[in-house]
Parts: C-alpha cells; sequence; structure tokens
C-alpha cells in the first residue's frame, strides 16, 4: 500500500484519486475550492461520471480515500503527489499553466519529506522541466524530490474503466528510480509501460490527441466530399474501419469535437510548433474543418427552415458527448447562440448537462422532459449522441411538433426511417436521394 496525494479534484484527480484507492493505495484527494471537498466528503459527486460515486463511496468507507483543502494534510507522510489541475487554452491558444505553477510553489513551500512529483495534466513539451525548477527555487530547504510526467489518456463518460484498463501507461522522467516507482503503482493494470523522457513522454499526450482529432476532422472532411459525390459516410467509415491501419473509432462525422480536451490541446501544439518557427498546416486545417462544422450546422436548418426568425428550435443533448455533463467548449453552446441571434427561440433537453449548461446558455429555455420540450418545435437538432435518444417515440415527437423537421447532426438515426414517417430529415454526409442518383447517373452519361 502506497500513500498518494492527488491534487485538483476534477474529471482527471477525482477518477484517479478514487481508482488509485480502489487499488489498495491510501489516497488523499486535495481541491483548493472548499465546497467540492465539503459536498465530497457529504457524498456529493462535483461532476457526473457513470459508476464515479459508487467508487468514491466504496473506498471512503474502506478508509482508502479521503479529502483535504490542506497541502499539509495532503502532503503528510506522502510519498507521491499526482498533478491533476487544468491546464486552459490562453488568450493565444497556449496552455495557459497558471495552475500547474501555483501547485509547484505551494508544494515546494510544503513538503517536509521526499517527493514523486507525478504531473496527470495535460502540459507544453518542457512544463516537467519548469515545474521541477520552480520547486527547486521555492523550497525553504532542500529536500529531493524528482519529477514525472503521466499523461491521462481516460476519456469521460468511460474514465473509470479507461483507468482501470488503459490501453498503455506513459511515464516520463531523468530519474530512472522515480519513473520505476511510479511504474510500481501502475503495474496491477496489466498495461504495456512506455518509459521515455520528461518531454517525449509529454509530446506524446499531444500527438495521440491530435492525432485523435485529425482522424475526427478528416471523416468531417469525407461527409462534406460524400454529400456532394451522392455516398453513405457511415458506410463509408464501416468499410474504412474494418482496416485494421485504420480503426473503426474517431469515424463518426458530426458536428465536430468538442470539451475540455481537443480543442485545446490541438492549439496549444500548434502554438508550440509556431513559436518554434515550424508551420503546423495539418492542425490549422484540423482546426479550421472542426470550426466550420458549427456553422455548417446552422446552415443546414436555415436551408430546411428557411427563415429562423420567430422559430423555435429545440436541441437534443447539450453535453460535448454523451455519458458527461461537461460543457466546455460543446459545440451546442455556439450553435444555440448562433440560433439566437438569427432570431430564433431556443429549447434544449439534456440527461444530466442542464444544469452546468444554465449560466452558459442563459437564454435557452431548458426542459427536463424531451416530449415537453418537442411540443411546438419548428425543428429538433441532435447535438448530443445520447444513448436515449435513439429511443424516442418519434410518432409522439412528430405530432406534438409544429413542423417534423429534424437535423441529426450526430448521424444517430436511419434518414430512412425518419422520411417514411413524414420528418424532413437532414443528417451529414447521408448519401442521395433518388433524384440525385438519377442526376449522377445522367451526369455520366453525359460525360
Ligand atoms: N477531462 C478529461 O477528459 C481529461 C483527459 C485527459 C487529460 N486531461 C487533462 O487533465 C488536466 C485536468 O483536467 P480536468 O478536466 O480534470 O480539469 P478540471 O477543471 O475538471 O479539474 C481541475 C481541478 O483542479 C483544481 N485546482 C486548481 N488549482 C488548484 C490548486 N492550486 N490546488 C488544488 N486544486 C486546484 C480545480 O479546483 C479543479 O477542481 C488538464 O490538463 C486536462 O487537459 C483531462
Amino acid at each position: 500500500m502506497k500513500q498518494i496525494c492527488v491534487i485538483g479534484v476534477g474529471y482527471v484527480g477525482l477518477v484517479s484519486a478514487a481508482c488509485f484507492a480502489d487499488l489498495g493505495n491510501r489516497v488523499i484527494a486535495l481541491d483548493i475550492i472548499e465546497e467540492k471537498i465539503q459536498g465530497l466528503k457529504n457524498g456529493v459527486m462535483p461532476i457526473y461520471e457513470p459508476g464515479l460515486k459508487e467508487l468514491v463511496e466504496r473506498n471512503v468507507a474502506a478508509g482508502r480515500l479521503s479529502f483535504t483543502t490542506s497541502y499539509e494534510e495532503g502532503l503528510e507522510g506522502t510519498e507521491f503527489v499526482f498533478v491533476a489541475v487544468g491546464t486552459p487554452s490562453g488568450v493565444d491558444g497556449e496552455a495557459d499553466l497558471r495552475y500547474v505553477s501555483i501547485v509547484a510553489e505551494t508544494v515546494a513551500k510544503t513538503m517536509q519529506t521526499p517527493l514523486v512529483i507525478v504531473n496527470k495534466s495535460t502540459v507544453p513539451v518542457g512544463t516537467g522541466d519548469w515545474i521541477a525548477e520552480i520547486v527547486k527555487r521555492h523550497q525553504p530547504k532542500p529536500i529531493p524530490f524528482s519529477v514525472v510526467s503521466c499523461p491521462e489518456f481516460l476519456r469521460e463518460g468511460t474514465a473509470i474503466n479507461d483507468f482501470m484498463q488503459p490501453h498503455r501507461t506513459v511515464l516520463g522522467s531523468l530519474d530512472p528510480e522515480a519513473a520505476d516507482k511510479v511504474a510500481q503503482l501502475h503495474l496491477p493494470l496489466r498495461a504495456p509501460i512506455v518509459i521515455t523522457d520528461l518531454r517525449t513522454a509529454e509530446m506524446i499526450k499531444y500527438a495521440s490527441n491530435a492525432f485523435l482529432a485529425t482522424k475526427i476532422s478528416f471523416i468531417n472532411e469525407i461527409a462534406n466530399i460524400c454529400e456532394a459525390l451522392g455516398a453513405d459516410v457511415k458506410e463509408v467509415a464501416i468499410g474504412m474501419g474494418y482496416d485494421k491501419r485504420i480503426g473503426p473509432l474517431f469515424l463518426d462525422a458530426g458536428l465536430g469535437y468538442g470539451g475540455s480536451c481537443f480543442p485545446k490541446d490541438v492549439k496549444a501544439l500548434a502554438y508550440m510548433a509556431a513559436e518554434k518557427g515550424r508551420h503546423p498546416q495539418l492542425l490549422y486545417a484540423v482546426m479550421d474543418i472542426n470550426n466550420d462544422r458549427r456553422s455548417m450546422a446552422i446552415n443546414r436548418v436555415t436551408e430546411m427552415l428557411g427563415d429562423l426568425k420567430g422559430k423555435t428550435i429545440g436541441l437534443l443533448g447539450l453535453s460535448f458527448k454523451p455519458n458527461t455533463d461537461d460543457m466546455r467548449d460543446a459545440p451546442s453552446v455556439d450553435i444555440a447562440n448562433a440560433l439566437i441571434s438569427d432570431g430564433a427561440k431556443v429549447r434544449a433537453y439534456d440527461p444530466v448537462a442542464i444544469e452546468v449548461a444554465r449560466p452558459l446558455l442563459p437564454d435557452v429555455e431548458m426542459y427536463t422532459d424531451v416530449y415537453a420540450m418537442a411540443q411546438g418545435c419548428d425543428a429538433l437538432m441532435v447535438m448530443t449522441e445520447w444513448n436515449e435518444f435513439k429511443q424516442l417515440d418519434l410518432e409522439q415527437i412528430r405530432s406534438l411538433m409544429r413542423q417534423p423537421v429534424l437535423f441529426d447532426g450526430r448521424n444517430i438515426y436511419d434518414s430512412e426511417k425518419f422520411e417514411q414517417m413524414g420528418f424532413r430529415y437532414r443528417g451529414l454526409g447521408r448519401g442521395y436521394n433518388g433524384s440525385k442518383v438519377e442526376q449522377l447517373a445522367s451526369e455520366r452519361g453525359a460525360a
């Protein structure tokens, strides 16, 4: 049993703390937000993540997991400090490291015994060295410590499973002994462990996220081309995905990536490259394609409704992806605001994200019942592919709507079924109807 302090009780920190405790370690999770820690002490989760409440409760009851706002309490007798604070985008797209810097300084001033400082936050290449400098500079007396980079790859919505069954663990350090100690903590996960220097580990995280974002923008580009040429991107993705060199994941055409990681990480990687005089043109294209998805959604629904002025539009889902309440950089926010500025009245339903979304979208009317939301709508737009949307009573929805118009921003429905039911349906890159087939045939004949 090891003693671990996890600093930052957000999506990554809280999940990591609960999972390390579940693996038999004694974990203290620390945050500066008093109400989060008080809530956790009373069994209230600060975020929605499937299975998290049960996992936290089990480990608190077993005496392996506790919470604090005090660095003195958190660091007492601990061998490992895991840093999991936010690294949002700064003004020019660079990662904002202010929280990491404060943590490094506070740890330096508080530590009384040797420490392995393990950084889980996604940070620019070179930050591990910078953390070491900050700690050295602020220690009142020299106490040995090492810095290890251990980037996190979990996904919100499946975070516990991702933590417990990672595809790999990446560890970067200039101190092999410290890297080995952190590797020992991860051995029960039975995943390959890749040990590198600090900077390479930091780069692996950015390169992985940028690659996944590229896959999403790639399939969105293909969806656009499919629309122009009369092919179905869903089937194209299936046909591509069987190729082991490509794989089936991250090939869903939609409204583009959002959330707290891909947008800021692609931007930060491009910023790092440009700062060093490189021209990261692929990353720029990935970001451009992603931004275009939001305006494309507005154009589509405008084409379907004519003018948006005075129209009532219902959003199915708000969170940036299903099974989370995370609204950071969710496409729904930009889309709702654009609809409103075009004169539409906007309503929304989401199974878990309503309360998080409310302050971000003060002019959107929030509903806790999807059928009540659909009543009197001129169009519905799918923003998030929540499973429950796949099982809606479509007859009822159609009968409640003023106009049966559906824009499927996540391609979750079968277009033919909708059309048979009398909906005007638009998905993304979804093949052609009869007239286009004839048009294509005649174009070919004419050629
Ligand atoms: N969310 C994800 O899916 C995910 C996945 C992989 C990696 N990451 C990376 O992990 C890091 C954390 O992301 P997150 O989504 O968990 O962030 P988050 O915003 O949900 O949580 C960060 C927490 O850190 C706390 N904090 C800030 N300053 C502090 C301080 N000085 N001392 C103690 N606590 C402090 C905040 O109060 C907050 O609770 C980021 O770098 C992110 O890029 C996130």
